[in-house]
């Protein structure tokens, strides 16, 4: 019996032994620095003159480590390997399936630090960040594991007399994952091992900022006890072989999280059936979003600035939940305005490293240039309130930066900047707010700051986002408590980390037999 699901708690930073742990973990990061590692196609390492490197976006001349990377012919054997290893692993007691993503679990726990230290290293995330990442990666194992015991028998269904009726679920067949590098260990290994678990196999193309973490788990799941061919490791550009995974007749379904822009090609690629195809593809994506927090005038001022800070800030803004902007009533605009600005100047920008920063870099030299583009467009549409600087000579580092008084259709309102960048309109009534909240293409998370039950009630009807959070931030979402998803342009709505996760991955079959 599997004790029941509790998500992995976060480290205490503030307890010396954690701190002194957490240091030694960088130091044996260090020691790793610069490795390469290989493709890992059908249990063979294979390695190519062209790498893809991983630096430090903290330290853009400190190597992380490099990749070989995959080109065409790579990623045909990939498939065919997931494809040839498909007839296998299918039929494998979904327990015994589960049981690898428990070992593995526990692998990762005992080394949880040097993992998190590796984030740090590879995508500048600052301590609390890259614990939370690594603790979201082990509940995705942990959780995803049990999810699948419990639907090994499917589900209930009704049966006649003289009949009797099952409902059960079946794997699909080749899975590509796609991951972001933003969670680049949760996410990735999310939707790495939700199609493991559900019987698929999987090619998993990593993001190219940040694969050494990818490899490392590939590596984790071999050991645990995953057969060859079950999963496979392919880094290569999005051009070259995305595409040729995404359009492969074999290829049964795409799992991507990133941009709309991508997320969207791979949409309607996958809708065009090839030769030979016989069956459709499925997408689950996870896309964008400009999310906001709205704050009424009834409501606790610090709770308010808190929230926005965090939820704009967190980890550079550099997440699909950011709460980009804020939709303050006119009452109390400027007081929450003035208080968020207030924290955001107490805070350390810098090294991610050092156990006192808040924030670190953004993740390459085209985030930098984008995000500083949009603080160009920020000040002609709205007031500075603080930042705006970036210096990209070391790192690439961008101070967290206000715009007030911006119009709710600005771009700096509308557009998904995925940076330290947050935008404040103001509203005059609470109607206001949430017409202004509903008012972008995406539908991801939001937070509403408010002490009025019955503005609570409505923003559970009327604000539309597949994640709503009340007098809290809109990031932060916990695997197994907050399943997560968004509406409209935010993707499939897939609820990762939820109760219907795994079923996306599954062909459902009825089975009824006479008596
Ligand atoms: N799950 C993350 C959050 O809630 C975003 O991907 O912040």
């Amino acid at each position: 019996m599997t004790i029941p699901y509790k998500h992995e708690p976060f480290t205490d930073f503030t307890n010396e032994a954690n701190k002194e742990a957490f240091q030694q973990a960088l130091a044996e990061v260090n020691e790793i620095m610069g490795r390469e590692y290989p493709l890992v196609i059908n249990g063979e390492r294979i390695t190519t003159e062209e790498k893809i490197v991983s630096s430090n976006p903290a330290n853009k001349e400190e190597v992380v480590g490099s990749v070989s990377k995959a080109n065409k012919e790579h990623a045909e054997m990939a498939i065919q390997a997931a494809a040839d290893a498909f007839e296998d692993w299918r039929y494998w007691n979904p327990e015994e399936r589960a049981n690898i993503l428990f070992r593995a679990a526990a692998m990762i726990r005992r080394k949880k630090h040097f993992f998190s230290a590796l984030l740090v290293k590879e995508a500048g995330k600052p301590w609390n960040e890259a614990d939370a990442d690594t603790a979201e990666a082990i509940d995705f194992l942990e959780y995803y594991a049990r999810q699948m015991i419990e639907l090994a028998n499917g589900k209930p269904v009704n049966s006649r007399e003289g009949e009797s009726n099952k409902y059960i679920y079946t794997p699909t067949g080749v899975t590509v994952v796609i991951p972001p590098w933003n969670f680049l260990f949760a996410i990735m290994a999310g939707t790495t091992v939700a199609p493991i678990v559900t019987g698929n196999t999987v090619v998993l193309k990593p993001a190219s900022a940040t694969p050494i973490i990818a490899a490392l788990f590939v590596d984790i799941l071999e050991q645990a006890g995953l057969p060859k061919g079950v999963v496979n490791f392919v880094p290569g550009s999005g051009a070259e072989v995305g595409d040729y995974l995404v359009d492969h007749p074999k290829t049964s379904i795409i799992t991507f999280t990133g941009s709309r822009e991508v997320g969207t090609r791979i949409f309607e690629r996958a809708a065009k059936i090839q030769p030979g195809q016989q069956h459709l593809k499925r997408v689950i994506a996870e896309m964008g979003g400009k999310d906001t927090v709205v704050v009424d005038k009834d409501c606790d001022i610090e709770l308010a600035a808190q929230s926005i800070f965090a939820s704009a800030f967190g980890f550079s803004g550099q997440k699909c939940s950011a709460g980009s902007r804020a939709v303050v009533h006119a009452d109390v605009y400027d007081q929450v305005l003035e208080r968020v600005a207030e924290i955001t100047e107490q805070k350390i920008v810098g090294n991610p490293e050092n156990h006192d920063t808040y924030m670190g870099p953004v993740i390459d030299q085209g985030s930098f240039e984008k995000i500083m583009g949009y603080i160009e467009v920020g000040k002609e549409e709205g007031r500075l309130v603080s930042g705006g600087k970036g210096d990209n000579s070391k790192g690439y580092f961008i101070e967290p930066t206000i715009f007030a008084d911006l119009d709710p259709n600005s771009r700096v309102m509308q557009e998904e900047i995925f940076g330290p960048v947050v935008g404040f309109s103001k509203a005059e009534s609470f109607d206001e707010a949430l017409k202004i909240a509903n008012n972008t293409e995406y539908g991801l998370t939001g937070a509403v700051i408010t002490n009025n039950r019955q503005l609570i009630e409505r923003a559970k009807r009327e604000f539309h986002v597949g994640n709503l959070y009340i007098n809290r931030t809109c990031t932060g979402a916990i695997v197994g408590y907050h399943p997560f998803g968004g509406f409209k342009m935010s993707g499939t709505d897939s609820k990762a980390g939820g109760p219907d996760y795994l079923a996306l991955h599954m062909q459902a079959k009825t089975i009824s037999e006479m008596l």
